[in-house]
């Protein structure tokens, strides 16, 4: 989970010391211990890894959400209360992308699948209040730009979901193993998820 990449679109990393001031909070925290290599090197709540391109990039992992601090510790598996979606900072990036001229092909390529993700889903998960969560409505917002047979990306959505935004809390993952069906509608009853 903290070493794979199972988020295929991400920074190339040749960029991600530039990307870092412009990702605000989202790249301010610390290594976490017990990873090696790359990921020795870069905030807990990212990876690095090569998709299929074959450029490295570095990701959001799970813990973008999923770790907090209690007492000032960084506790991992805890709902991070606090994370401000109000000022989604991918737009700094992505308003400040023409130096990136300057870089190979593949890396432009990897540049550009994030602008275009970045576009779709973006503006749908700006939030009004900090500590609110859009996990679920970035979920439709993914949804809606997959082919549903063949889960290709289309920068057109394919589906139009209603404009809404059902904001949600992050749990912690330890009450997980308690539970009859998890997230807000109590989905994955004894399907091949969450059991
Ligand atoms: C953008 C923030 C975000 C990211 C990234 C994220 N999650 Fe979540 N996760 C949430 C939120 C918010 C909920 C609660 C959603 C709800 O209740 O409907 C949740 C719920 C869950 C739950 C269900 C917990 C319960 O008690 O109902 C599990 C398990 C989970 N996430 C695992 C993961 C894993 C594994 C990853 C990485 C592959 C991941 N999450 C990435 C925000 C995130």
């Amino acid at each position: 989970m903290l070493t794979r990449g199972y988020i295929t679109c991400g920074v190339p990393y040749v960029l991600f010391g530039l990307a870092k001031g412009l990702l605000g909070d989202f790249t301010k925290g610390d290594p976490l211990p017990g990873r090696s290599g790359k990921n020795a090197e870069v905030p807990y709540n990212w990876t690095v890894h090569t998709p299929k391109s074959g450029v490295e990039i570095a990701s959001f992992n799970c813990l973008e959400c999923h770790a907090g601090r209690f007492n000032g510790e960084l506790v991992v598996g805890l709902g991070e209360a606090d994370l401000d979606f109000t000022d989604v900072p991918m737009g700094a990036l992505v308003d400040n992308l023409p130096i990136l001229d300057i870089f190979p092909g593949g890396v432009i390529g990897e540049i550009n699948k994030f602008v275009e993700r970045y576009k779709a889903v973006g503006p749908k998960i700006k939030m009004l209040t900090v500590g609110t969560n859009p996990a679920d409505m970035l979920a439709v917002a993914l949804a809606a730009h997959h082919n549903s047979d063949t889960l290709a990306w289309s920068d057109d959505p394919l589906l139009f979901p209603p404009e809404i935004m059902a904001p949600v809390d992050t749990p912690p993952w330890w009450r997980v193993h308690k539970k009859h069906g998890v997230f807000y509608n109590g989905m994955n009853r004894g399907d091949h998820r969450g059991r």
